[in-house]
């Protein structure tokens, strides 16, 4: 290996500087679209507050096992999945597991690719309500069509784009970790101001009792369940990648445990936090909580129109959703970004182009809302999952149990349990299967 590969390679590779901000970027890679456009349809769905029992069961032991099993592997390794699955490999003799480690990636790309979209939907929308034009448009679900129809957002998909390019170039401590310190207690912060608003709405406690009646019956259903795991496999972004490569770049003395525990609980706040904004605002103005799009471009925009103050709200709404999104964005290009630059020995600079290039073309054709939801179903139901699993497999059963379970407990002041064996080996690696089925066979469960 030549001088300069070597250093591009290990001697320069960035690390996050300290644990906060490694938990804020992990809290900004896992609260993002799904908190915040799923997460609240789905408890008015199946049974209000009992959806709650599955959702934190499931957001604990994905947290407990794959979680804190992604950042530790990643640690390890020094590197994102193509690199560890061919370390797992190699201790067995077997040369391919760079290959299976291209799975993820491309999972994690394929995704990146629909949220660089729409992400710029939301820069969109903002800037609307910065310039008053989505609040004065006299059909909201016709401003949407336009903005969603096939290349009806390329400016706005590229700064989007532009603006992570900027924070990715910078690296991992300059750029991904300065931004996620910011964004992540600014989007907290912002939630409150508008879960403070909405509660004050006339009607709005009709919202609230939607979103917290507990309908016990909903339990019986295996369909709560089943979407509850969905919910918290996808909310956590486990899949093998991103949480894999912001744990290579995590320093050996950090508390892996403690890091997994504070991002399931900000996750799950970050949840919460948008329920109690989006269902009671759209029970104040008698509007559909019905989920996807319509929800979030066509039915909030309403909502606002309705609301005093509508506009600065409307504004402090996409900041927020704007940050949330941005650093999960952050997280899902980093993966292929890392793996472009590790295995072809890139500067971080030509990597971040090429892989930002290819995810701006790619995206041009999924940019229409139709496609768009196809594209990502596609990713989400078959790769993720897949990627979530082989990463299980290779950390918890070829590396095994005994060194991830040092890997994980190096830095962390507690010890893991004698559960953890159980829970790692067979119920997590069982859930990850689990969800790959149930997503094939129900056309998608997160
Ligand atoms: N976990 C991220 C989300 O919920 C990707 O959108």
């Amino acid at each position: 290996m030549s001088k300069k590969e070597d250093l591009t390679s290990s001697e320069k590779r960035d690390s996050f500087t300290s644990k906060t901000g490694f938990i804020l970027a992990c809290i900004g890679s896992a609260v993002g679209l799904g908190n915040i456009w799923l997460f609240p349809y789905r408890v008015g769905q199946f049974g209000g507050a009992a959806f709650l029992i599955p959702y934190i069961i499931f957001i604990v032991l994905l947290g407990y096992t794959g979680l804190m099993g992604e950042f530790a592997f990643g640690r390890m390794s020094q590197t994102g999945p193509i690199g560890s699955f061919k370390m797992a490999l190699e201790t067995k003799n077997k040369k391919w597991g760079g290959f299976l480690g291209i799975i993820p990636v491309f999972g994690a790309f394929g995704i990146a690719v629909g949220y660089a979209v729409v992400v710029g939907w939301f820069i969109r929308f903002l800037v609307g309500f910065i310039t008053g034009s989505a609040i004065s448009s006299a059909d909201s679900g016709a401003y949407f069509g336009q903005i969603a129809g096939p290349f009806g957002s390329i400016i706005w998909h590229l700064i989007a784009l532009i603006i992570v390019t900027i924070v990715l170039i910078s690296g991992v401590s300059k750029g991904i970790e300065k931004m996620n310190k910011i964004m992540m207690p600014a989007f907290y912060v912002l939630f409150v101001v508008l879960v403070v608003k909405v509660l004050t709405l006339d009607g709005a406690v009709d919202g609230l009792k939607y979103l917290v009646f507990p309908e016990w019956s909903c339990l019986l259903s295996p369909k709560t369940w089943i979407y509850a795991l969905g919910q918290a496999f996808f909310s956590l972004s486990l899949a093998g990648s991103g949480m894999i490569v912001y744990g290579s770049y995590l320093k050996r003395d950090v508390d892996i445990i403690s890091s997994a525990k504070n991002t399931v609980i900000f996750d799950t706040l970050g949840a919460f936090l948008a329920g109690l904004i989006i269902i009671p605002a759209v029970f104040a103005f008698g509007l559909d909580p019905a989920a996807g799009p319509p929800l979030l471009f066509i039915t909030i925009p309403s909502v606002f129109k309705l609301m005093p103050f509508g506009r600065l709200f409307g504004i402090i709404f996409f900041v927020s959703v704007l940050f949330a999104s941005i650093t999960s964005l952050m997280n899902l290009l980093e993966v292929p970004i890392e793996a472009v630059q590790n295995t072809f020995k890139l500067s971080r600079k030509l990597s971040v182009a090429i892989v930002v290039i290819a995810a701006f073309l790619i995206g041009l054709f999924v940019e229409n809302g139709d496609v768009l939801g196809s594209w990502m179903d596609f990713v989400s139901i078959y790769i993720i999952p897949l990627g979530a699993f082989i990463a299980a497999v290779m950390f918890f059963w070829v590396i095994g149990i005994e060194r991830a379970k040092s890997e994980i407990e190096c830095g962390s002041e507690k010890k893991l349990g004698k559960l953890f064996e159980i829970s790692a080996k067979y119920v997590f690696v069982f859930l990850t299967i689990f969800v790959l089925i149930a997503g094939i066979l129900l056309g998608g469960i997160g």
